[in-house]
């Protein structure tokens, strides 16, 4: 499915997303919320998010935080849901309006790297898995110190690509794995780039960050498939940049298929370092 971030006409103009947006990237977006979304939850709780907490879900893909956050928020508080692709924010509205348990949220399109939002506007700013995909990531991370009040918190996770593994080893995953992160570098992006928030954060201003890891790992259930569904979602793009062939990833991905159907295989998703940064 094309999308306007794949043609480079949104965000900045370098970036290109390399994953699905809209229904077609959906499912994949709500496993994703099942395998980091305990942790995400209780990241959000500690950088303060409660009643009344005016909070930004930055780059909000279907909306999975935004609805548990506002259900947190409550009457007195105010969510805005903001991403830059538009279908993602239809597929968004269409979730959160079967979550009865919510005030409403406030659907904006826009580019992280440019809000358009007043300076000090939020109590609170959520991103997550955002910045590995950006050329830019230091300017995003120095929008949200700007949207921030002060003593309001960044909440942030993005992932470590490299991280991902299977036991009994497969060399599936570790080829899929260098293919994507070449295919990244010729992007100009860091599948890695959780490694570098904390100091990025650091740079950007804040006054205190805590870092945080998480590493889920399964040896059943659609939860352990979730990296190869995201595989096979960004192959097309991958291949676009000319450092391996479809053909070959296809192979890559029916031995992984193969692991995830054995039990005995245990499965590591990526670890997502994440931070809470205070400003
Ligand atoms: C991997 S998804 C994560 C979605 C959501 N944060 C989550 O964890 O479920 C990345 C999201 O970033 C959005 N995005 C990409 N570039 C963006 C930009 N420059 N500004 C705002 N959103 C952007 C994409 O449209 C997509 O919804």
């Amino acid at each position: 499915m094309a999308n306007a971030a794949k043609e480079g006409a949104r965000g900045s103009a370098n970036d290109v997303y390399a994953l699905e947006t809209g229904d077609a990237g959906a499912a994949r977006l709500r496993l994703l919320d099942g395998v980091y979304g305990p942790e995400t939850r209780r990241m959000l709780v500690e950088g303060g998010l409660c009643t009344g907490s005016r909070a930004l879900d930055l780059a909000c893909g279907i909306g999975a935080v935004s609805c548990w956050m506002a259900g947190q928020v409550g009457a007195d508080g105010r969510v805005v849901a903001a991403d830059v692709n538009p279908d993602q924010l239809v597929v968004a509205k269409w979730h959160c309006s079967r979550c009865q348990d919510h005030e409403p949220i406030e659907y904006v399109e826009a580019s992280a790297y440019d809000t358009g939002f007043p300076s000090g506007s939020f109590d609170l700013v959520h991103m997550r898995f955002l910045l590995c995909h950006l050329v830019e990531p230091a300017k995003v991370l120095a929008e949200a110190y700007r949207l921030l009040r002060p003593g309001g918190a960044l909440v942030c996770q993005d992932l470590h690509m490299s991280s991902i593994y299977c036991f009994p080893a497969s060399e599936a995953y570790a080829r899929m794995i260098e293919h994507a992160l070449a295919g990244g570098r010729a992007l100009g992006v860091d599948y890695n780039y959780g490694l570098r928030l904390p100091a990025a954060a650091a740079d950007a201003g804040f006054s205190r960050v805590e870092v945080r890891l998480n590493q889920p790992a399964y040896l059943r259930g659609e939860e352990k498939r979730l990296w190869e569904h995201t595989f096979a979602e960004a192959a097309p793009s991958i291949v676009r940049t000319g450092v391996v062939t479809q053909e070959a990833l296809d192979a890559l991905l029916v031995e992984m298929s193969e692991a995830a159907a054995d039990e005995r295989v245990m499965i590591a998703q990526a670890c997502s370092p994440g931070v809470i940064a205070w400003k």
